[in-house]
């Protein structure tokens, strides 16, 4: 049986990844998973200088998920050189690098710097954060802005080029588009949805930041809908990312057009998810006599064209 797919030039063992930020770069795991039968492991958001993040508490637990709000806490480029980049270049496995910037030229500067690291296997574009020069909009949820960052990007480094898209617009799909027409060699679908919790007793928010951003099993549906609506406007793969626990759940990812998969917020309870949900597509791909894990990729959408879809009601979903 092939699990291998293709991101770009970047060949992948299975397209079973760990999602960025929820790893810690990789050495955190390193006693519970054997690391080297991942896909590939995407570390946390890396930007040119140290980040301390946001005052805690930085996660909250909600039905369903976690809120965060870690605020991009990091060591800067030469932080991760330093303290990480040694373990990580001994593993067998690609090792993608998740970065971002407040402007577009730091985005270009943490590329270029990248670019001429030995080893990495890709750069994940975490569009998801502050759009400083344009008055603190997301480079995610601005189009034009969006453009821009990843063919500064593009320019910057010949590194395959991963953009990670935000949930927070109407419609995904020119989001896409455009990150594809700009450059970009893949899509990672989603990053977390704005979201909060508030403590009623003390009668105030229980993030120190306020905000966050809602992960885990909850956010399922919509990412996969997400996942859905890119793969209808892009030739390029995508990498599904949201509330996957289980190698059913990562099939329908795959089944709507996700070419890979990220696991976050299950690392956190259970860090052999990953692992499990490798071996579940295998018995799956066992059991129903499929070859090529590519055979799976948008199965889903081949039925949805071919039958007719069961009447819905005209009325709006409530
Ligand atoms: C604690 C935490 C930290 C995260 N940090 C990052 C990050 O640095 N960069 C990024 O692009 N995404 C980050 N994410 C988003 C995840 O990579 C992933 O897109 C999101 O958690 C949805 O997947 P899940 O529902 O499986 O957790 C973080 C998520 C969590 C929970």
């Amino acid at each position: 049986m092939n699990l291998s797919v293709r991101i770009g030039r970047l060949q992948l063992p299975n397209p079973v990844l760990v999602a960025s930020g929820t790893f810690g770069y990789g050495v955190e795991y390193a006693e519970l998973v054997d690391l080297n039968q991942l896909g590939a492991v995407v570390v946390k958001g890396i930007c040119l200088e140290p980040v301390p993040g946001n005052p805690p508490p930085r996660t909250v637990e909600v039905t369903g998920g976690l809120i965060n709000a870690i605020g991009l806490q990091g060591p800067g480029f030469d932080g991760f050189m330093a303290k990480y980049w040694p373990f990580l270049r001994t593993l067998k496995i690609p090792v993608i690098i998740n970065i971002w910037g407040k402007t577009v030229d730091e985005y270009a500067e943490i590329a270029r710097r990248f670019d001429s690291v030995e080893g990495v296997g890709a750069l994940e574009l975490n569009v998801s954060c502050p759009n400083i020069k344009a008055g603190g909009a997301q480079f995610g949820t601005d189009i034009k802005a969006l453009a821009r960052v990843v063919a500064a990007c593009r320019a910057a480094t010949r590194l395959p080029l991963i953009t990670k898209l935000s949930p927070n617009v109407v419609n995904i799909a020119p989001y896409a588009a455009a990150a594809e027409e700009a450059g970009s060699d893949a899509l990672s679908i989603m990053n977390s949805y704005p979201a909060m919790a508030i403590d009623i007793e003390a009668r105030r928010p229980k993030l120190g930041n306020i905000t966050g951003g809602l992960t885990g099993p909850c956010i399922k549906p919509i990412a996969l809908k997400l996942v859905w609506d890119a793969a209808s406007a892009v030739k390029i793969p995508i990498i599904g990312i949201g509330g996957i626990q289980t190698a059913a759940d990562a099939l329908e990812f795959i089944m709507a057009g996700a070419t890979a998969v990220a696991i976050g917020t299950a690392n956190f309870y259970e860090p052999q998810t990953a692992l499990r949900v490798i071996a579940g597509i295998r018995q799956y791909m066992h059991e129903h006599g499929i070859q090529d894990i590519r055979e799976l990729v948008g199965a889903a959408r081949q039925v949805a064209n071919s039958t007719p879809a069961p009447p819905t009601r005209s009325a709006p979903h409530s």
